[in-house]
């Protein structure tokens, strides 16, 4: 399976700014389809990881297939890095922010990059739950910013959520739409703003449930996963949620939601235990510990797990 390679006229250079967990995925992207990249960060040292990040995921990329091995070179020379904004946005046709998630410094971005940037430059962020508008709001060109939300990794998971503010103009839709279609990513139109769009939201609500689960003492964190990863979770991938319970009826759902609703979760409050891990330092894989302790080797298995499996959905086209 190779990746499209097919330019939208409008949009022919991209900047990226925050080379990241999400930035350096998202510009692999762009330069593996064709697209000329820069892509910016505050360190050099941090451009480098994400050049070294992206050669490893090519090779992976080229090892499982999904792309050509002699490609890797040409793609790599696509993406220039570097440490001044100006520089990188100065041609740029579409950029996408994927800096911190931080309203202030999302606003002080986007209010430069209003400033650098060319008249027709469609601003985009990756934020995972702020809204366009918040974002937007000290630029003047609302008509031309939107988000574009990809999910982790971005260059394995094909859904880019892309949500209009009620300023975002149907041409830069339209142009977005195009463009991400055009490297390969199935984009999905958000027709109204609100926090955290599709994804995040229905993803926060599982969570908040798994805590009370825990926090309850129902169940613990570890067969939680087990039932998600064996169950359900198995369905999600191939039906959505209204799929699924459409094969059962909405009367029967109807019938079992009546009792179970009035014992969800439904708190406004983040859960004291999220709050108590934090807290204590119990991060997770960053910290070594969370509900699971983290050696290097379990790290890495998990990781191997998650990506072949969705190297094996892109493949499939599951
Ligand atoms: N991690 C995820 O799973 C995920 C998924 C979807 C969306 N997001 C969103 O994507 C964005 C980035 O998240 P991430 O996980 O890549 O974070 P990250 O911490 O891995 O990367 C953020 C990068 O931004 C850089 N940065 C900070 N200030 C900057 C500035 N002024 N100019 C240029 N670069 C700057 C940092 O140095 C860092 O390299 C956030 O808005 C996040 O909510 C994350």
């Amino acid at each position: 399976m190779k990746l499209p390679n097919r330019k939208i006229k409008e949009i022919n250079n991209i900047a990226v700014i925050g080379a990241g967990l999400m930035g350096h995925g998202i510009a692999q992207e762009f330069a593996c389809a064709g697209y000329c990249v820069q892509l910016n960060d505050i360190s050099d040292e941090r451009l480098n990881n994400a050049r070294l990040q992206i050669s490893k995921n090519l090779t992976l990329l080229a090892e499982n297939g999904i792309i050509e091995q002699t490609s890797i070179p040409d793609t790599l020379q696509r993406i220039q890095a570097t440490t001044e904004l100006a520089k990188a946005v100065e041609s740029a046709d579409f950029v996408v922010e994927a800096v911190t998630e931080n309203l202030p410094l999302k606003q002080q971005i986007f209010e430069n990059l209003d400033n650098l940037c060319q008249p027709h430059t469609i601003l985009a962020s990756n934020t995972t739950a702020l809204m366009p508008s918040q974002i937007g709001i000290k630029t003047h060109r609302g008509d031309k910013i939107l988000n574009t939300h990809y999910f982790n990794p971005p260059y394995l998971i094909p859904l880019v959520e892309l949500i209009r503010s009620p300023r975002t103009s149907d041409e830069t839709v339209s142009v977005t739409f195009d463009l991400l279609s055009s490297i390969g990513k199935t984009p999905a139109i958000i027709e109204k703003e609100a926090l955290g769009f599709v994804g995040p939201r229905l993803q926060a609500a599982l969570i908040r449930e798994a805590f009370a689960i825990v926090e309850q003492g129902i169940a613990s964190a570890e067969t939680v996963d087990l039932v998600v990863r064996n169950s359900f979770g198995r369905r999600l991938s191939v039906a959505g949620p209204f799929e699924v319970f459409e094969l059962a009826g909405w009367d029967l759902v109807l019938a079992a939601f009546e009792e179970l609703y009035k014992d969800l979760n439904n708190s406004p409050n983040i859960n004291p235990l999220l709050r108590e891990m934090v807290d204590s330092g119990k991060l997770g894989v960053k910290s070594g510990e969370g509900f699971y302790q983290w050696t290097d080797e379990r790290q890495q298995i998990l990781r191997d797990r998650m990506s072949q499996a969705l190297i094996h959905a892109l493949r499939h086209n599951v």
